[in-house]
């Protein structure tokens, strides 16, 4: 048998092939069942015993010869090897397919705001735990025992003595306890009260507080320090009025307002037309409360505030319903989009 015939044509085959189909076609062939190799190779079985040898060896180098013709077109067909390398074809002009990108809920978007910006101003992180002694939450902020104002916290009781605290002013205390005057501090975190829930009230909400403890400070320095961070926040127009308020560890306390950002004081929609908006509770930090962690009253004073985080982003982003923001919907949080840093 003239293997040499065979093995010119199958080098003609395989160079002729211009698809991977065509390389399919060629592979049955010569080493389907029926194929031309295969037919060798079985022909060396009923061969003579002088020929078998030679024939036997040019059957199956023919045959490996073939397997590797055949590996090599492939790639150039667009065919894979094994590891897939050239399947498919890669066409560069297409767009990319982004994919799904995570992004922070509003709520901490708003914290890394509201964060910044105090940074910015001198304050220090500080943190406490949202499962709290009774005695952090109310007595060291100068609750009286009984008091009716404890009413007002609508709280959430673990125990006779803990509670899941219902601000983050002792966090104030805890930061006192542990440091000496000056200091200048934030705290954010979760809170908790037994609201009656409606769009504007929810059991789980977020604050943030702020602290300075020094010589000398006074309702002036609280005032600037507010409307610095309510300008950053809000716009360079921004500005704030305090009204008398009644907090048990502030004295004098008060509530602060500020001009109404989108129609500048004239009164709009967004301020129930009257220019201003009710944006967060502070004060000067009461002597008992100073005395309570060991600070003498004559020597310092301070002031402490805190924002309500939820408002803060309902403000911002015109959200008319606070339970959108534990609800969960990817509608709504798809909005927003934090400004790539
Ligand atoms: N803790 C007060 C509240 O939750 C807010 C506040 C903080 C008021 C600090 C005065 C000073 O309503």
């Amino acid at each position: 048998m003239d293997t040499s015939a065979i093995e010119s044509s199958l080098r003609r085959d395989i160079a002729a092939c211009s698809s991977l189909d065509d390389l399919e076609a060629v592979r049955v062939r010569y080493l389907g069942r029926k194929g031309v190799l295969t037919g060798l190779l079985r022909a060396v079985g009923s061969a003579s015993a002088d020929e078998r040898p030679r024939l036997g060896g040019e059957a199956n180098r023919l045959k490996q010869l073939c397997e590797s013709l055949l590996d090599a077109r492939r790639p150039d067909l667009g065919g894979g090897d094994a590891n897939h390398l050239y399947h498919p074809p890669l066409d560069g002009t297409l767009p990319a397919s982004t994919g799904v990108v995570g992004r922070r809920h509003v709520i901490s978007q708003t914290f890394r705001r509201i964060a910044d910006i105090l940074e910015g101003m001198g304050y220090r992180l500080a943190h406490g735990p949202e499962v709290e002694l009774e005695y952090y939450n109310f007595q060291a902020l100068n609750f009286p025992d009984e008091h009716p104002s404890r009413d007002l916290q609508d709280t959430f009781y673990v125990s006779d003595s803990i509670l899941l605290r219902t601000h983050t002013s002792p966090i104030q205390v805890r930061f006192m306890e542990e440091n000496k005057p000056p200091l200048k501090i934030y705290a954010p975190g979760r809170v908790y009260r037994n609201e009656a829930i409606d769009a504007s009230h929810q059991a789980e909400f977020h604050q943030v507080e702020g602290l300075f403890i020094d010589t000398a400070v006074t309702m002036a320095d609280l005032r600037g320090d507010l409307l610095l961070f309510l300008r950053e926040l809000f716009g360079l127009t921004i500005q704030v009025r305090f009204k008398p308020h009644f907090f048990p560890f502030t004295e004098p306390s008060v509530d602060v307002d500020m001009s109404c950002f989108a129609c500048n004081g004239g009164g709009c929609a967004i301020c129930g037309q009257t220019g201003w908006i009710e944006i967060l509770g502070a004060g000067m930090v009461h002597p008992n409360v100073l005395r309570g962690v060991g600070y003498d009253p004559d020597q310092y004073s301070g002031f402490a505030f805190g924002v309500g985080v939820d408002r803060i982003a309902m403000i911002r982003h015109g959200i008319t319903d606070i339970r959108m923001f534990l609800a969960n919907d990817l509608r709504f949080l798809e909005q927003f989009q934090e400004p790539r840093s």
